[in-house]
């Protein structure tokens, strides 16, 4: 099926720009802000193993989602590093939290295994619950010291390689930057 490359105009706040499109309507965007803000089916959280919140973007989606998310995680009895569990999205926007763990980051291969495990298993999760619309922030890039030069292309080959492996599911996928560094290396990857 024919690809086209597509480019919507930059909005200011939350600036979204869309990289690529697929013929059945998929969309592979990038939007820079926060992740709490977007009304999207489900946000990805880049949470720890112990799934009972932290700082980051983890501490912000529970701050945004309240309570509640707390007490459905505890229920969730933690999540291995590269796999995936979803919740409710409560306070948010957003109907479903979506929490996987990144590695934290040794320079080691299996690194980049468990890092494109993430984004495969979260996108696998989302789809046996009819998400059509999924953003992620850049897993691991923060707290757990991922590079970015190195996440950024993981992060972006494995959310399209799941794409074309899955064209007939229209979904859109937003990689949200909270940086304009961030938004900058996945534009030039993408383009
Ligand atoms: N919206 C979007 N992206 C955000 C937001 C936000 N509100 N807040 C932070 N980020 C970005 C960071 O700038 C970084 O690029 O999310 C990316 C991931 O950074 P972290 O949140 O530090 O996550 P990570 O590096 O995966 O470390 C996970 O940190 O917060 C703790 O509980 C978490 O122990 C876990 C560890």
């Amino acid at each position: 099926m024919k690809k086209r490359m597509g480019v919507l105009l930059i909005m200011k706040e939350n600036s979204m720009k869309v990289m690529l499109e697929m013929s059945q309507g998929s969309k592979l965007s990038i939007c820079q802000g926060d992740i709490t803000k977007l009304d999207v089916d489900c946000i990805v959280n880049a949470a720890n193993r112990s799934l009972l919140g932290g700082g980051g973007v983890d501490g912000a989606i529970h701050r945004a989602a309240g309570p509640g998310l707390l007490q459905e995680c505890r229920t969730l009895h933690g999540c291995e590093t590269g796999q995936a569990k979803i919740t409710k999205g409560y306070n948010l926007k957003a109907a479903y939290v979506i929490h996987t763990v990144g590695p934290v980051y040794s320079g080691k291969p299996k690194d980049a295994e468990l890092l494109a495990d993430c984004y495969w298993n979260s996108l696998e999760l989302a789809k046996e619950h009819g998400v059509r619309s999924i953003a992620f922030p850049a897993i691991s890039t923060g707290v757990y010291g991922y590079p970015l030069k190195e996440a950024v292309p993981i992060a972006a080959e494995t959310v399209w390689q799941w794409m074309k492996e899955h064209e007939g599911y229209a979904i859109e996928v937003i990689l949200c930057g909270f940086d304009r560094q961030t938004c900058e290396l996945y534009e030039e990857f993408l383009s």
